[in-house]
């Protein structure tokens, strides 16, 4: 009770507030998500990601050993189709020598102690930018998560540590699982999405591979019937704990700072690592408001991670890792 209790005396300098810190961030905790490209040297930055680049395979190999070099372990790999190469099901996820594929070798060639990640979706293969096959103006679960597996297989034999399917499908999981195991794939990892929103968040991700939901007819203009809806939390535990039934190693709550309620919920009932995604919308609003004067930019991403953190994120996919390294170290 005041006055034999006053909390500020734990406040009064730098190195109290250190002692009693609850939450630390470091590079142990950091995902840093890549965009390749096919070509040769190119570095394009995206419009709506300031500062975010999309990497030719040349220049990934230099941005990985940099990483490497800041401390950060593992990469979460995304690829940039060439649109000629779309179409409903598909199939070019499946080249064994596609950009993907490639990448996940030139990664392990790079930095073989490097942890690889790789996102296992199909908007980026889909001609109509959805996460599934589309079939009479539906996203059909089945069908895609035959494909997804597939998918998955292939980027395990690439040399993927860990698969992470982005796509919200049910059962997915389970499916995947079950032919890694077939096919001898013991120690490869699914992170799943577990409680991924159809948040608005996404624009600039689309915006960077080219994948938003076309306007056509008969096709549907976005992700609700299969991303979650915002207003559920109970659902998200849900979902979370049939993934794990189905095999997944990691759980990934997406995104990150308006879902925090949700992490907190999912640290609380389960007993594997929770990932969080602070995702490419995120990004662009600091950058924005930064660009603008408004926030300062360093402050604001430590204290959105840092919170990530304390909400119980085991670890983070970020567009900021390299920003935050810095600032940390
Ligand atoms: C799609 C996918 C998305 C993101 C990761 N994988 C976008 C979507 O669901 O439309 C978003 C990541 C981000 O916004 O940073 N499979």
């Amino acid at each position: 009770m005041y006055p034999l209790r006053r909390n500020r005396r734990l406040r009064t300098n730098e190195a109290i507030r250190s002692l009693v810190r609850e939450t630390a961030i470091s590079p142990n905790d950091f995902i840093a998500p890549l965009f390749v490209v096919e070509g040769k040297n190119k570095k394009e930055e995206i419009a709506s990601m300031p500062n975010y680049f999309r990497f030719s395979l040349d220049l990934l190999e230099k941005e990985v050993k940099e990483l490497w070099a800041l401390g950060i372990k593992s990469v979460l790999l995304f690829v940039k189709v060439p649109e000629n190469l779309k179409d409903n099901t598909g199939k070019e996820a499946l080249n064994a020598d596609g950009l993907m594929q490639r990448a996940i070798k030139t990664v392990k060639n790079t930095v073989p102690e490097m942890l690889v990640m790789t996102d296992v979706a199909l908007d980026p293969y889909s001609v109509y930018g959805h996460d599934g096959v589309v079939t009479d103006g539906k996203i059909s679960n089945d069908d895609t998560t035959a494909i997804l597996a597939e998918m998955g297989l292939s980027h395990a034999k690439a040399g993927a540590d860990i698969l992470a399917p982005s796509d919200m499908m049910d059962g997915r999981i389970l499916e995947m699982r079950n032919l890694l195991e077939d096919q001898g794939f013991y120690d490869t990892g699914i992170m799943s999405y577990s409680a991924k929103y159809a948040s608005a968040f996404y624009g600039p991700f689309r915006d960077a591979l080219d994948s938003a939901p076309v306007d056509a007819e008969n096709i549907p203009k976005d992700k609700k019937s299969y991303q979650m809806d915002p207003a559920n939390r109970e659902e998200a535990v849900k979902e979370t704990l049939m993934d794990i039934e189905e095999g997944a190693d990691i759980v990934m709550v997406k995104p990150g700072l308006c879902y925090l309620d949700i992490v907190r919920d999912i640290r609380n009932v389960v007993d594997i690592p929770v990932a969080v995604y602070q995702v490419s919308g995120e990004y662009a609003m600091i950058k924005a408001a930064a660009e603008k004067g408004w926030l300062d930019h360093d402050a604001v991403v430590l204290e959105q991670l840092t919170a990530i953190k304390r909400a119980g994120a085991s670890m983070i996919a970020s567009y900021f890792v390299r920003d935050a390294v810095k600032l940390i170290s």
